[in-house]
This record gives structure tokens, C-alpha cells and sequence, in this order.
């Protein structure tokens, strides 16, 4: 019987999904966790028979079910070697390429357009494909992704499947990512702000899930999971990805904070945090002006009904912006249900790259959903980029908004908690698109039988 995806916190025990976890790849609805990433970006050159054997190969050599990832994490928590960790995904261009069946589609067709696609790039408000790294500007056909905690254990299997590529494919560009660190061993972006804090939690007895009375984390299969349509009534799902290499101008950003909190007079953790929406700790501004002052739990367990007007947290803050927790029903007219708002969510599974002491650095962006158009290209275009985003003039998302920003710049509280006295400053421009491409991870049965 096919399983419902309209379930919520799946038991993955549970007999009845056990066809699902089998042939579905890892990362998807629980990220890996791994130190250290590979993204080799690839164009097919080999004949279609010569690419379909070769994925096939990797597929059973490296690919990673979800079922394989659930046990690998358990043995890493008994202190053992989580392992390898392999992904593959394919481009409309690559199932195109090399005939490799039916391809996958989502409601708006974007996964077929691409992200290069003129449309698209002007929903977006992306810079032009000549500004893009050189790799990216060309057709891509497909991903592998390899993730280790031991550097060299992964260097070693990336030259591996580099060399096997000879006649395949052409490697267009490589790219390493790896887990930054707060001195708590929590996962930090280049700025320094905590990262992956909230989610969508599709497993039960998953931490992220502390007992809500604000906030429910938790998401039905059917936000990230669509069927395999090469393999139909058999269980076998994937899920669509959206890759955005993300460079982040660190000194940029530091800088506009402090100049926005000289003009508040307030410190730059404060400013800092008006941006972002949370302090560095991860701290909600919502819910407290300073950082550590509340419980882990409400990190994830808020929402915005004590601050409706935006005076904690301003409406153009990047999490306020990518998760309204309600405001679009609250304050937007007329109002939408949550269920509909909360439709918009995607799997973040996005990694730090380059040095956290210099040198150029970004977010290696990737997030997982069932339809591209309404869930990442919605929360880009309509909300980030949406400068009149619940309320009239309230400006772009000060990390990733781009577009034509409000005159003046948005507003901003000179006292935490007021709107008596507010300037307009215009925060942002400090991350740029340097390439990208949208994906679909196709059951592991599909790619193991090519
Ligand atoms: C949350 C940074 C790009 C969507 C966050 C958080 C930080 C952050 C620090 C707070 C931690 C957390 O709640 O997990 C960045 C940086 C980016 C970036 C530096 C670019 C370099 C994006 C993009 C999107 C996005 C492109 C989607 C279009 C989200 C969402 C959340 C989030 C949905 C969770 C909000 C919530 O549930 O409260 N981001 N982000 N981010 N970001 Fe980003």
C-alpha cells in the first residue's frame, strides 16, 4: 500500500516506510551531519549507455538511503565511524542528455526551466548568467555529492570517482564545504550566526521537536517528497534541490552593522541581530534584546503574536522574512491560513565554504522540497525580495533581498520594543550569487538500476 505522505513525524521503525527509507536518498528529510563536503558539478560526454552504467555504479558505491544514513547515525552516536556519505542528483538537462527516462516535474515546470532560465533569474532578481563562476555558466547535467568527516578519506574518494569519470563526464567545477563552529560546537554561517537551528522535522523522537506550544516544527513527507516518476507505486520517491553557491562579503556586513548601530545607538549584537533576526547564539530578537537569556527551546518555540508591529523584530529581519510564523495570516489582508503559509517551508541543508580566519567565504546553499516554484522561489521572490511584504515599504530581507530596495532603506527602532522614534537605514547587498542550478534526487532504486 503507498504510503500517505500527508504523515507527520514518521516513526522510521515503523515497518510500513521501510520501502520509503530504503530507496530514498539521505539528506533529504534529515541532514548528514558530516565535517567535510565534495560537490563535484558535472556535463555527460560519454554515449547514454556509458552514463547510465557509470551512475549506476556510483549509485551502488557511494548513494546513502535514508534507511543506510538512519543507521550510520546511530553507530556515530555509539562513538563508532559514521562513514561516507554519497548523494546524486540530476538536472532536466542531464535526464535530457542522456535519456534517462522520465523526468520529473514540478507544478510551475521550474525544475524543466532550470535556474538559468530568463524567467526564473527575473523572479529572483539573480544577477546574469555572465557573472556567474565560469563552471556554473555552463550546462550542468548532474551532482555528486560525497560528505566524510575524515578530510582525507573523502579527498581520496573524490579522486577516485574523478578518475572513473574519464569518458563520462567533464568535472565543469568542485566545491568544498565544511561545518563551521561556535566554542559550543554549534554550526555557524560565515557572519557568525548560528545556522540550522529551525527546520522542518519530518522523523519522530527527533530533537529539534522539544514539546511546542508556540511553534510546531514538524512537516508532513509531502513538503519535501515527490514520486519517482521512473519508478511508479513502488514507494520510491525523491525530492527536488535547489543549489546556490552564496558568497558572503563578511567585512561588508560587519561594517553595515556597525554604522546601523551607531545610528541606533545601540550595540552591534543588537544590530546584528535586527538583520538576521536572531543574536549570533540564536537568540529571536523577538523575544529578548539580549543574547543567553532564554531557554534552548524557545530558540525554536516562537512566533511573532507579542510583536505584530515589528518593533523587536523587524518585519525585513532574514528569519522574519523566511518563516513569518503566521504573520501573513495575522497582518496581511486578507489574511492566509497557516497551513497555506506554512506550505512555503523548505529543508535546509546548506554548508559553510572557505576559511573561517580570510579569504573568500559563503554558504554552499542547498534546500530540499516537493515544488520549487512555490516553496524556494516563493520565499525568494515573494517574501526576501517582496519589499511590501506584509506590511507597505517594509524593505528586503537585509541578507538575501535583492531587488529594488525602498527609498530611504526600511526602518529600524532606535529603542528595542518602540516605533516612537525609528530611521530608515538601508542594509544590504552583502551576499552575491556566484552559480547554480535546481536538481532532482531520484530514488535509489532508479538510479541502481540504470
Ligand atoms: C534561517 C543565514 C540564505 C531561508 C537562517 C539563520 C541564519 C541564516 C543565520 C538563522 C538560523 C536558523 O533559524 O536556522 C543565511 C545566510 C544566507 C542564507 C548567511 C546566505 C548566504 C538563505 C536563503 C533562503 C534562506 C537563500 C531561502 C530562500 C532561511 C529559512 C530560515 C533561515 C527558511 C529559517 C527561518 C525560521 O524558520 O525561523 N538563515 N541564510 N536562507 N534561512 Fe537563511
Amino acid at each position: 500500500m503507498p504510503v500517505d505522505l500527508k504523515a507527520t513525524l514518521i516513526d522510521p521503525a515503523d515497518p510500513t516506510y521501510k520501502p520509503l527509507l530504503d530507496n530514498l536518498q539521505g539528506n533529504i528529510i534529515k541532514a548528514h551531519g558530516r565535517m567535510h563536503t565534495a560537490s563535484l558539478f558535472l556535463r555527460f560526454t560519454g554515449t547514454p549507455a556509458v552514463v547510465k552504467k557509470w551512475i549506476s555504479d556510483f549509485a551502488r558505491q557511494y548513494v546513502t538511503s535514508t534507511s543506510a544514513q538512519i543507521e550510520q547515525a546511530k553507530k556515530y552516536r555509539n562513538g563508532k565511524d559514521g562513514g561516507i556519505f554519497g548523494n546524486f542528483f540530476l538536472t532536466a538537462l542531464g535526464y535530457q542528455n542522456s535519456q534517462l527516462g522520465i523526468m520529473p516535474r514540478d507544478r510551475q515546470a521550474s525544475f524543466n526551466a532550470g535556474m538559468k532560465n530568463v524567467r526564473i533569474q527575473d523572479r529572483l532578481g539573480d544577477p546574469p548568467v555572465e557573472q556567474w563562476e565560469s563552471g556554473f555558466q555552463q550546462d550542468i547535467h548532474a551532482l555528486a555529492f560525497l560528505a566524510d568527516d575524515n578530510e582525507a578519506r573523502l579527498k581520496a574518494a573524490c579522486d577516485t570517482v574523478t578518475a572513473s569519470l574519464n569518458g563520462v563526464a567533464t568535472v565543469l567545477t568542485k566545491e568544498h564545504g565544511v561545518r563551521w563552529l561556535n566554542d559550543k560546537e554549534e554550526d555557524i554561517e560565515p557572519f557568525g550566526y548560528r545556522d540550522g537551528v529551525s527546520q522542518p522535522v519530518f522523523l519522530k523522537g527527533s530533537t529539534e521537536s522539544p514539546g511546542e506550544t508556540r511553534w510546531d516544527p514538524s512537516a508532513s513527507l509531502e513538503l519535501v517528497l515527490v514520486e519517482d516518476p521512473n519508478v511508479p507505486g513502488r514507494d520510491c520517491y525523491g525530492s527536488f534541490l535547489v543549489f546556490r553557491k552564496l558568497e558572503q562579503d563578511v567585512r561588508k556586513f560587519n561594517e553595515q552593522v556597525s554604522r546601523l548601530a551607531q545610528a541606533l545607538g545601540t550595540t552591534a549584537d543588537l544590530a546584528g541581530a535586527y538583520v538576521v533576526g536572531r543574536f549570533k547564539d540564536g537568540t529571536p530578537v523577538t523575544l529578548s534584546d539580549k543574547p543567553g537569556t532564554i531557554e534552548p527551546r524557545q530558540h525554536i518555540d516562537f512566533d511573532y503574536e507579542q510583536d505584530t508591529e515589528g518593533a523587536r523584530c523587524p518585519f525585513h529581519a532574514h528569519i522574519r522574512k523566511t518563516n513569518p510564523r503566521g504573520d501573513t495570516g495575522r497582518l496581511a489582508q486578507p489574511g492566509i491560513p497557516l497551513e497555506q503559509e506554512r506550505r512555503h517551508r523548505i529543508a535546509r541543508r546548506g554548508q559553510p565554504y572557505g576559511n573561517p580566519n580570510g579569504g573568500a567565504a559563503g554558504l554552499l546553499f542547498l534546500c530540499f522540497q516537493s515544488d520549487i516554484s512555490l516553496q524556494f522561489e516563493f520565499i525568494q521572490s515573494s517574501w526576501a525580495n517582496g519589499i511590501h511584504f506584509v506590511k507597505m515599504n517594509g524593505g528586503l530581507d537585509g541578507v538575501i533581498g535583492q531587488g529594488t530596495q525602498v527609498p530611504d532603506g526600511p526602518l529600524w527602532c532606535k529603542t528595542y520594543g518602540s516605533l516612537d522614534e525609528t530611521i530608515g537605514f538601508d542594509f544590504s547587498d552583502v551576499i552575491k550569487l556566484k552559480g547554480g542550478d535546481y536538481f532532482f534526487a531520484p530514488s535509489v532504486a532508479f538510479l541502481q538500476g540504470l
